[in-house]
């Protein structure tokens, strides 16, 4: 343990130096080594790395890689680089929130195995490629929102298949990658919200058995796919009462067009919020719940397509 406070003597202080200087080749059993200006707590046998508010402009090179806490908030750091957690594979948490990373080196968290949280909030990542968060398979929560997210490779969360907790909201993505999302059969929480998505697929949420809260306010929706998880969706959480089955859908804030697609959504009875209804426009302004069902019309065309309804 370090108790710096007690080595005054100069011999004590120089050798401790030395060990700093030595850096990661030291095997640290007794003595950890702890970033310039962080500090480094044990909580037996867990090595947490403090380095929040710290003013700095990169991840400290020095970080010891048995830390199972890293925290960098609110900092400098504009960029992740693959050797900065390179082999810390006891990992379990990582906070970079409130940067302003704009780029991660190919394979930057592959050594990561074990890590469960990610927050990468409040950052400048405009995109995710198929190599970014590869190989993190016990990866529990992504948190991503706030950034300037314009694209998301198709394979790029190909790998998080244990994720519980995903937040993309409040970036500009006018698509994501609904394939990689549909297998995450652990999902509970997904989070699209105040992003540019028009179009969520058929089907994206039918394998998510386990999906407790849903946002996709603030989108260019006109439609949401019907889907049977939705009939939990019953007396809407706005109330903050969550019973066990419950399900917190929120869709306010997006165009939606006041057609026969629509009638399941308006059938599910729950506790109305403000949406409206953006088309067709004798129905526009009016608010989605006060519509009656009867007004929930297609046009003809498609009523003459071979459609089940
Ligand atoms: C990671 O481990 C490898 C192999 O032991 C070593 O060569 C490399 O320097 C280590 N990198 C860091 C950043 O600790
Ligand atoms: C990313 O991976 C997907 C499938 O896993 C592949 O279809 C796509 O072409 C890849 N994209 C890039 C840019 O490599």
């Amino acid at each position: 343990m370090l108790s710096s406070g007690n080595l005054i003597q100069s011999q004590m202080e120089s050798f401790l130096v030395f060990l700093i200087v030595l850096g990661v080749a030291v095997k640290a059993h007794k003595v950890q080594i702890c970033p310039k200006r962080c500090v480094c707590q044990v909580l037996n046998p867990n090595l947490a790395t403090l380095c929040d508010k710290k003013g700095l402009l990169f991840v400290p090179p020095n970080i010891d890689r048995h830390t199972v806490e890293m925290r960098l908030g609110d900092n400098f750091v504009t960029g992740v680089k693959r050797k900065d957690f390179a082999n810390m594979t006891k990992l379990v948490d990582l906070t970079l929130s409130r940067n302003t990373i704009g780029s991660i080196a190919p394979y930057a968290f592959k050594d990561l195995e074990n890590l469960r949280a990610l927050h990468l909030d409040s950052n400048r990542l405009t995109r995710i490629t198929n190599d970014t968060f590869s190989g993190m398979s016990k990866l529990h929560h992504l948190i991503l929102n706030n950034n300037q997210l314009t694209h998301i490779h198709s394979g790029a969360f190909n790998d998080l298949t244990a994720l519980e907790e995903l937040d993309l909201s409040y970036n500009n993505l006018e698509s994501a990658p609904w394939v990689a999302i549909q297998r995450m059969s652990n999902l509970h929480t997904l989070n699209l919200d105040h992003n540019m998505l028009s179009l969520i697929p058929e089907g994206t949420f039918s394998g998510l058995q386990k999906l407790k809260r849903l946002d996709v306010t603030s989108n260019k929706l006109q439609k949401l796919p019907p889907d049977p998880v939705f009939q939990r969706a019953g007396v809407l959480a706005t109330s903050g009462i969550m019973g066990p089955s419950s399900f917190a859908l929120s869709f306010g804030g997006n165009p939606l067009r006041c057609n026969c697609e629509l009638l399941w959504l308006r059938r599910l009875q729950r506790e109305d919020d403000l949406e409206t209804c953006a088309s067709p426009q004798h129905l526009a302004g009016r608010y989605f719940w006060t519509v009656s069902e009867e007004e929930f019309l297609c046009e003809p065309p498609l009523i003459t397509r071979h459609s089940q309804v």
